[in-house]
């Protein structure tokens, strides 16, 4: 039976680290709050400049396409999973392919927040398993620092949130009990905007009052209006209570769900690793399942909350501590803004 196999894996995070208390200058916080309620230590910002999105995907990509032993040539298909793209419009996707001089193969971005890796792994697996492509690229990249509301504001979310990149190259393998198992896809948009930014965007408050201000008799104004900027209502928003209280319940269903598709136990697993949203989640969910420290990695404490890319991140991390080897049962487990969320059985 023809699987998925991660061939490569590799992961690029920004050189400056920003401490808790750097963030202090900025607003009213503290070191201590921060680590007592989310964990987080540092986290990375990209150059503002001369980092991107997709260039954090490109330094990534270069090492996963050189782990697999192949060259950006050999590349059929790539998926761009961020919510932070350079442009509104194309995606990353494309621009990674010009940046690294890829073929003029398919190029395909991912928005589904935190969980946009395992969605785009998911996709990657399908196109691998039907024989239709060979060698796809899967990056998750955010430069989350180019829009936060530094101010005392903004804190709760801010201080959650940093920068950085991971990629894999999907293979095809026949080799018995290897690649992944199965993914799992979940949505509920019931709560679409507990965790979102409104604006820019085409709503124009359809969904929800208050949200965007602009003048209705200005036409085109609705996109990027001058109330809105005026009003500082390009934020992301977050309500951090009714993330938590989903995720504690979503994250430990969906990794059941892969793991009974798979007729195993939390106790089979080799390693957890969950989407870095909150080390306090984690530990919920560790607790939940039964399992041991050593079955879950965790690396929010240094990288912060790197939505799309912070699940590539801690695998290509785990593995570079040797906390992944061959034949090993991982699951990736995500949840985030949407709602939505998602899990991947895999033997490495
Ligand atoms: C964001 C989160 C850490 C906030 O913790 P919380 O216990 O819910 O905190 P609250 O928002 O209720 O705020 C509690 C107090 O801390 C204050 N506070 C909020 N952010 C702060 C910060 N960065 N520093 C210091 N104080 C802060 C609030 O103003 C509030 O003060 P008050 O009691 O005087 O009004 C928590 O809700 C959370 O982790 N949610 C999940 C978020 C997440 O995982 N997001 C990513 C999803 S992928």
């Amino acid at each position: 039976m023809l699987r998925s196999l991660i061939a490569g894996i590799g992961m690029y995070v920004p050189e400056k680290v920003i401490t808790n208390q750097q963030l202090t200058q900025y607003m009213d916080t503290s070191d201590e709050w921060i680590q007592e309620r989310t964990g987080i230590k540092e986290r990375r910002y990209a150059d503002r400049t001369k980092e991107t999105t997709t260039t954090m995907g490109v330094e990534a990509s270069k090492i996963a396409i050189e782990r697999a032993g192949i060259t950006p040539n050999d590349i059929d298909f790539i998926i761009f999973a961020t919510l932070s793209p350079d442009y509104y419009f194309p995606g990353c996707g494309v621009l990674l392919q010009r940046a690294m001089q890829m073929k003029e193969i398919g190029a395909l971005d991912v928005r589904n927040q935190c969980s946009g890796f395992i969605y785009a792994l998911s996709i990657a697996d399908q196109f691998i398993k039907t024989g239709m492509y060979k060698n796809i690229l899967v990056v998750g990249s955010e430069k989350h620092s180019f829009g936060l509301d530094m101010s005392t504001r903004g804190r709760h979310v801010s201080v959650i949130f940093g920068d950085g990149a991971g990629a894999v190259v999907l293979q095809p393998t026949e080799v018995d009990n290897r690649g992944i198992l199965s993914t799992h896809l979940h949505s509920d948009g019931a709560d679409a905007e507990a965790l979102a930014m409104y604006n820019p965007g085409t709503h124009a408050n359809h969904w929800k009052e208050g949200l965007a201000d602009f003048d209705e008799s200005v036409i085109a104004d609705m996109f990027v209006s001058k109330e809105m900027v005026s009003k500082e209502q390009f934020y992301p928003f977050m309500d951090g209570q009714a993330v938590f209280k989903k995720a504690v319940v979503k994250f430990p269903e969906v990794i059941m769900e892969a793991l009974n598709k798979n007729n195993s136990a939390p106790a089979d697993l080799k390693l957890l690793v969950p989407h870095q949203a909150n080390l306090r989640i984690s530990q919920f969910v560790q607790k939940k399942l039964r399992l041991r420290d050593d079955q879950v990695y965790n690396n929010i404490q240094r990288y912060g909350n790197t939505t799309a890319a912070s699940i590539p991140i801690a695998l290509c991390e785990a593995w570079q501590e040797g906390k992944v080897e061959k034949g090993d049962l991982v699951c990736l487990a995500a949840f985030g803004s949407g709602f939505t969320w998602a899990s991947a059985l895999l033997k490495w």
